[in-house]
């Protein structure tokens, strides 16, 4: 192959990538719900993180341009002709204005990156919680999210409720990271950037939703054989609304007569000793508060949609839903199971 032909394919591949990974994401569909697009962030601080990123993205481009162009022009315009007579060119040494704009240029081109890097980690990471911020603490577990309202007395699993923040009232949601066994990764990419999860420390962030929504999120960091499966979501809700969700989930589990047979299993069973159902005998912290259960929309971190069908094949054996997962079959007759889950859905 020819010299010229071969670094023209070179040059094709490289644009071809440089451009998919510029351009790519933000041909994704631009529906907040459901979208893990970094490029178009719903959040204060995702947002400031993305005008440092197209900073950085814009002088890059910048460079790639000028070094690539030049590069260019001298390989087609200096290349090897038929009739060349073979010498060497002419070697020159050293040029006191070239050396003194290359050595110059990358030293600004840096120290601004440095400074808008600088000021943005310090706006992200100095944020102090104004009063009436919302304060959550995650505890990164194999291989879902135990979620703490600590001011408000809930627990729940794998499904944030935050309100809103509007500019008439803004309403942060400050997040304390803890790790029950391994590191993990918190990430909801319109949200805010990843902040690692890890063992016997705390770290800290914070989000603030401009939009309700579902944001889907996931452990970024691998932790074992379920870390696909420890997915997360951030239901961003309009004030009220959040209101009544925190409401609903205060309320004492429901006591319904007609499941008392499952109920009464239930206790009888070593579900109790992994499984927390507020109010009750069962204070296990090792898998999911149940105390409202059926709120929420997945089973095993996002593995299925938590429905009748799918809850009952979780409870027969977990393992053929999310391999691995703490939680053993615990061989349960048919009639067991039946009532147990009939247990669990009325835990709303
Ligand atoms: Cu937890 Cu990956």
């Amino acid at each position: 192959m020819k010299k010229s032909s071969r670094w023209l394919i070179g040059t094709a591949f490289f644009v071809f990538i440089a451009t998919t990974l510029l351009l790519g994401p933000g041909f994704a569909a631009d529906a907040p719900t459901g979208v893990t697009n970094i490029f178009r962030p719903l959040s204060i601080p995702a947002q400031a993180i993305r005008e440092v990123s197209l900073l950085v993205l814009a002088i890059c481009a910048g460079i790639f341009l000028v070094v690539g162009g030049l590069l260019a022009y001298t390989v087609v315009r200096f290349r090897q002709r038929p009739g060349d007579d073979g010498r060497e060119p002419p070697q020159i040494y050293g040029s006191n204005q070239l050396e003194f704009a290359w050595t110059v240029i990358p030293i600004v081109t840096v120290f601004v990156l440095f400074l808008a890097t600088a000021r943005t980690i310090y706006d992200v990471q100095g944020a102090i919680p104004p009063a009436d911020a919302l304060n959550v603490t995650v505890v990164g577990h194999q291989w879902w999210w135990e979620i703490r309202y600590p001011e408000l007395g809930i627990v729940t699993a794998n499904e944030m409720h935050v309100p809103v923040s509007e500019s008439s009232k803004r309403r942060p949601t400050f997040l304390k990271l803890e790790s029950a066994d391994v590191a993990h990764s918190f990430w909801v990419p319109q949200l805010a950037g990843k902040t690692d999860v890890i063992p016997n420390r705390e770290n800290r962030m914070w989000i603030e939703p401009l939009q309700p929504g579902t944001y889907v999120g996931n452990c970024a960091e691998y932790c074992g054989m379920q870390h696909a499966h420890m997915l997360l979501r951030v239901i961003v809700h309009p004030a009220e609304d959040f209101e009544k969700w925190a409401m609903a989930q205060r309320q004492p589990p429901v006591d319904d007569p007609q499941a008392r047979a499952g109920r009464d299993l239930f206790f009888s069973t070593s579900c109790i000793n992994c499984h927390t159902v507020r109010g009750t005998q069962a204070a296990g912290t090792f898998g999911p508060d149940l105390t409202h259960l059926m709120s929420r929309e997945t089973l095993g971190a996002g593995t299925v949609p938590n429905t009748a069908e799918k809850l009952r094949a979780w409870v027969r054996d977990p393992q053929t839903i999310k391999e691995g997962c703490n939680m053993p079959d615990m061989q349960l007759t048919d009639t067991q199971l039946n009532q147990i889950v009939a247990y669990l859905l009325t835990l709303k």
